[in-house]
């Protein structure tokens, strides 16, 4: 049996890729790290919770001691690191929690895998695989260029900041002790449990409720987007089959300006919710940009595609369409989450977040 420890496993990506691994490899065990942080969510995984090869743990990453005893008692062989603060505009309210989990807690990871596994003689069949973000390499012009594994870092927010910060070490430790690495960083994912916080499900939450859009200065930002099930997939692709030691960008070459992603989210939810075309069209509101706002990201994925074969699943219109489904059907999910009440959940079953 393989024991693989995924952190963050009760976030958005976390749990698909939580899901993804426990139903595929009922051979590898799989433990689930998480902080439970305002953006975990156990309910996102009830449907594996009773599986015989999988295991919670609620554990902080940056409390190294905590971690270590987790590769001691469970025996991991294999580490796929997706626990982070993850929302831009919090890191540009409170930068310090970004830098504590992001780097800090990467740092204790590694720190714990390198003791874990050097201990036992070597590194073999060990691999330590840090899941980042394509904002490391900044923001593009319109029109120009694809961010590739070769784009020079230049994040520009304390959350990319932070995320470049702990790639580097990632690769500090293979290139200074050897150990076995991979990193993936990945454009905008979309798709069903994440949280409503972030654009599409924000958007989605305040259509049904009839509550204003508020898009980010004039709405001409552009982003890359990803069903949540595709990235997924291709990171268990890259932790079985790619090369140690190397980086592989994930995307699919579908870039889309916030406004025109808006209007077409309208439409769908709209139509979904049997509201007359373009009836929420007066919710869109232009409010004050966010600070540093990246113009562009697009990602060329060229080398997942040649080297491992790796090609997303879904056109875009057909994963909208899905995750507009998913959440007008889960909207107890939504209120679960929107209210609160989780938070209170998880604090009465598993002690303070
Ligand atoms: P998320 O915010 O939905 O989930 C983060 C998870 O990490 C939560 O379950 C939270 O409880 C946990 N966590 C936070 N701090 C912790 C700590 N100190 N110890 C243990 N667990 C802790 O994030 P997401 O959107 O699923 O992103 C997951 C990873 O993928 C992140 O590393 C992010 O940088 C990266 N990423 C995200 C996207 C995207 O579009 N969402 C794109 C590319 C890369
Ligand atoms: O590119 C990958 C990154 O994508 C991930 O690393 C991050 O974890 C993830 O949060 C995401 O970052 P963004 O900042 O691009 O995502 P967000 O959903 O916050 O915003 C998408 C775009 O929409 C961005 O240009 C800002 C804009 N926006 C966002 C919100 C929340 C608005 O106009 N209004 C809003 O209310």
């Amino acid at each position: 049996m393989k024991n693989i420890l995924i952190t963050g496993g009760a976030g958005f990506i976390g749990s698909h890729l939580v899901r993804l691994m426990v139903n595929k490899y009922p051979d590898y065990r799989i433990i689930n790290l998480d902080l439970l942080t305002y953006a975990g969510n156990l309910a996102n995984l009830k449907d594996v919770e009773n599986k015989p090869n999988y295991v919670f743990v609620k554990e902080d990453v940056c409390n190294l001691e905590g971690v270590q005893a987790i590769f001691d008692e469970y025996k991991i062989d294999g580490v796929i690191h997706l626990a982070a603060e993850s929302h831009v505009d919090r890191s540009i309210k409170d930068p310090f929690s970004f830098a504590r989990t992001n780097v800090i807690g990467t740092l204790s990871l590694l720190q714990a895998a390198k003791t874990a596994w050097a201990g036992g003689g070597d590194y073999t069949d060990k691999l330590f695989y840090h899941v980042s973000t394509d904002e490391v390499y900044g923001s593009l012009e319109l029109g120009g260029g694809f961010f590739t594994e070769q784009t020079k870092y230049a994040p520009h927010s304390p959350y990319s900041a932070s995320k470049a910060s702990s790639d580097h070490f990632v690769r500090a430790f293979h290139d200074t002790y050897g150990l076995p690495v991979k990193i993936s960083n990945c454009s905008n994912n979309y798709g069903s449990y994440q949280f409503p916080e972030k654009l599409i499900p924000l958007f989605i939450n305040n259509i049904i409720h009839n509550k204003p859009l508020p898009v980010y200065g004039k709405g001409e930002n552009i982003r890359d987007w990803l069903f949540v099930e595709d990235h997924a997939q291709a990171i268990d692709l890259i932790f079985h089959k790619g090369k140690v030691g190397d980086t592989y960008n994930i995307g699919g070459f579908n870039e889309w300006r916030n406004i025109d992603l808006i209007k077409v989210l309208i439409k769908v939810t709209d139509r979904l919710l049997g509201r007359k075309e373009g009836a929420s069209d007066k919710l869109i509101t232009y409010v004050t940009d966010r600070a540093g706002h990246d113009m562009r990201y697009a990602i060329d994925s060229t080398k997942l595609h040649e080297e491992l074969g790796w090609s997303p699943s879904l056109q875009f219109e057909e994963g909208i369409e899905k995750t507009v489904k998913w959440y007008l059907e889960n909207q107890e999910w939504l209120d679960f989450v929107t209210s609160g009440a989780y938070m209170e959940y998880y604090e009465e079953h598993y002690g303070n977040r």
